[in-house]
């Protein structure tokens, strides 16, 4: 505890808080995680007094560059040190209107500032001055709570949520990335005001969501937002793949807990949010497409096309990029399913040089996305995918150092054809370059020019073209 408070920042603002003669404490966030051993660079300063002028005064100390930002509006100031964000406050007493999110402001004590935060771990404040310098202020039991690994509110839940709706989506998100319970009266009262999110910008939910889903088990967020009837407000699409029908005694497996279950084995794999993203929705098509064929049983056709179609519709309502992130996750999606049908049949190097050609620098992933994807209880099924993945990785790989199919470039351009030929651009001039292309792509000529020009004349004469003297 003491060796985070040593850093000599601390002990610059507990120099200038007593010739202020202003109660000072660091509060919020970083004392949480000094407990929970968790990095952080963002201190919260708060003050009974003018934030501003106790950040001017500090900065005078130590001349940070850039200078101290100020937030005349926000009564707050702001200055980088040592790579570390200092904000600094004074200590407020809020009141919240109903359709706002924006609180009417005053100034206050500790204890009222600290009445107004979202969780008691997150309540916590250590004195900066002289005389209680690292005491611990904890009204609300926070390092108890933080112990016992339990995420509740200070004030009465329904306030607390009211108040502020984007603390909604914190308290699931704190829970999902600190392994921490929600209390139950704080779980029943998130239920409770679950409709009040829709105040909250989507910008901040998919601020939160993000965190959710690049937590180290997402499934756990995932699960309570299902629970409190979240889900169905921020994310309907997913909502919908929840549950079962069963025809002629024929059930399907519940979409929504594989889904969550695919996002969690994927991700000890990789930090990567947009293969995250792509593991949320590679079936997201699926209750769209489900169809019982007699004799066939459940049948999800094209869901993966169908899932490329509705995800720009999904991203630009969240707020998500809508550019080659996105596309990314088109493409993973489009792909899903490609190398478990390419292991079921006998691996040709035809069919991977086609898998490599469409999935360019995105194979690995899709290759991580596909294991990721096998979560069938039956473990003889399980070894066998990922024995027949394993021949796929390795096949994938031989092929690529053979013919450089990832980053597909035609070595004869459109430009050429039309040059030998003497044609100004057309029909023919696609169906040459397509021709070559499934040429090399099916091993009947290899991916260099001289193949590849041969190939053309052959293929020009076929269509009665001649070459220009
Ligand atoms: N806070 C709050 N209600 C919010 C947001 C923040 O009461 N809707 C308070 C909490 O005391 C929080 C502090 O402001 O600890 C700082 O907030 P922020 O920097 O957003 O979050 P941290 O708790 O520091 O956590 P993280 O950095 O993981 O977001």
């Amino acid at each position: 505890m003491n060796k985070k408070l040593s850093l000599k920042i601390f002990s610059d603002i507990s120099k200038v808080a007593d010739e202020m003669q202003q109660e000072t404490y660091v509060i919020g966030g970083f004392v949480r995680d000094i407990f929970l051993n968790r990095p952080s660079k963002d201190i919260d300063i708060v003050t009974v007094g003018s934030g501003i002028e106790l950040a001017k005064k500090v900065a005078k100390k130590l001349k940070p560059r850039p200078g101290v930002n100020i937030f005349k509006n926000f009564g707050t100031a702001m200055l980088k040190y040592k790579g570390m964000d200092i904000e600094f406050v004074g200590a407020r007493k809020e009141s919240y209107q109903r359709d706002s999110r924006k609180p009417i402001v005053e100034n206050g004590s500790l204890n009222d500032d600290q009445n107004r935060r979202d969780f008691t771990i997150n309540a916590l404040a250590l004195g900066l001055n002289q005389n209680n310098f690292g005491k611990m202020v904890d009204p609300f039991n926070g390092v108890e709570d933080l112990e016992n690994k339990i995420i509740k509110t200070p004030l009465e839940p329904s306030i607390t949520f009211s108040d502020d709706p984007l603390r909604i989506m914190r308290a699931i998100r704190f829970s999902t990335q600190l392994g921490f319970e929600i209390q139950t009266e704080t779980m029943q009262a998130i239920a409770k005001n679950r409709e009040r999110i829709k105040i909250v910008s989507e910008e901040r939910i998919i601020d939160e969501l993000n965190k959710i889903v690049l937590s180290p088990k997402p499934s756990i967020g995932f699960k309570l937002l299902e629970e409190t009837g979240l889900l169905e407000i921020i994310f309907p699409e997913l909502f919908k793949l929840k549950g079962i029908e069963k025809v002629k005694g024929i059930s399907h497996k519940d979409n929504f807990y594989h889904t969550i279950e695919v996002l969690d084995r994927i991700a000890p794999n990789t930090e990567n949010l947009w293969l995250r993203w792509s593991a949320l929705l590679h079936d997201i098509a699926k209750p769209a497409t489900k169809k019982f064929i007699e004799g066939q049983g459940w049948t999800f056709y094209a869901h993966n096309f169908v899932g490329v179609k509705m995800i720009p519709k999904i991203f630009r309502r969240m707020k998500l990029p809508l550019n080659d992130k996105m596309k990314y996750v088109q493409k993973m999606v489009q792909l899903h399913m490609r190398p478990i049908v390419l292991s079921e049949d006998e691996i040709t190097d035809s069919a991977v040089r086609r898998l490599l050609f469409e999935a360019g620098d995105g194979i690995d992933d899709l290759m991580t996305l596909c294991e990721a994807d096998i979560t069938s209880k039956n473990p003889d099924k399980v070894k066998r995918y990922m024995k027949n993945f394993k021949i796929v990785r390795q096949k994938l790989k031989e092929i690529e150092e053979k013919d450089a199919i990832r980053n597909f470039q035609p070595p004869v351009t459109g430009e050429l054809i039309m040059q030998t030929f003497g044609l100004a651009p057309c029909k023919e001039v696609g169906l040459i370059k397509d021709a070559i292309k499934d040429a090399i792509l099916d091993g009947e000529i290899h991916n260099n020019f001289e193949e590849a020009h041969d190939f053309m004349i052959q293929k020009a004469s076929e269509l009665g073209l001649k070459k220009k003297d």
